[in-house]
């Protein structure tokens, strides 16, 4: 059996950052190794390294706007904290039911906790649009969904998106028509789609340079299985 030593984050540089934002109100580094500890491990792509990710995009977006720190980091923390390939289209809600919980249990204000489950529920964009929520959502919120979609992008998106459809055991490719969840290249050609689609404009600059790694992967994968 392999032990995977547990890493201490309040040591990481965007941990430490955040840090300097956040209130006196909480025991932060007690939550982040918490929440560290109990974020999937069994699906690399939304272990924690993903959370780390998306707090990177999401610190570098809030300067743009005037932010609620604590709340963004909680959101961001706790969005994906239970994601597996069965349920992942519905893991913002399982997510959500356990922040909850968790938050409960450390006492956090009914109101900032309902706040922060309705976030959790809304960074699946499919959710929001099947409830018409898109004029509800706040500026956190935003940048958590865009943060979350700018780590599915460039190099590292192709890695997770790799590891979804390893564990999915869907075929490479059936045809160029191939969707969501029939193969590989389906879900390729589904990050290719979503590449462009954000909802800050300086998400969409952020984006530029891994919106283009996406496109030419999808070329060159659709040239050598097409033949
Ligand atoms: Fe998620
Ligand atoms: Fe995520």
């Amino acid at each position: 059996m392999i032990f995977v030593k547990d890493v201490d984050y309040s040591e990481n540089r965007i941990i430490k950052k955040y840090l300097q934002k956040l209130s006196n109100k909480h025991d932060w580094k007690k939550i982040i190794s918490v929440v560290s500890k109990k974020v999937n491990k069994n699906l690399k792509s939304h272990d924690f390294n993903h959370i780390i990710n998306v707090l990177n995009y999401s610190y570098k977006l809030s300067k743009f706007y005037k932010v609620d720190y604590d709340y963004l980091f909680l959101i961001i923390i706790l969005h994906d904290l239970n994601v597996s390939i069965e349920n992942l289209k519905n893991h913002n809600l399982v997510s959500a039911k356990e922040a909850k919980e968790f938050l409960y249990k450390l006492s956090f204000e009914k109101k900032l906790i309902n706040k922060i489950v309705f976030s959790i529920k809304n960074h699946v964009r499919s959710y929001t649009f099947k409830h018409n929520y898109l004029n509800k959502l706040d500026i956190e919120t935003k940048i958590l969904c865009d943060s979350d979609r700018l780590d599915s992008l460039g190099s590292i998106g192709i890695i997770r998106m790799t590891e979804i459809s390893i564990k999915q055991n869907i075929p490479y490719f059936i045809s160029r028509n191939d969707k969501l969840n029939q193969s590989y290249y389906g879900n390729f050609k589904w990050l290719e789609k979503i590449s462009n689609n954000f909802y800050l404009k300086e998400s969409k600059k952020l984006s530029k340079d891994k919106s283009k790694i996406i496109k030419e992967f999808n070329k060159i994968f659709l040239k050598e299985f097409n033949n």
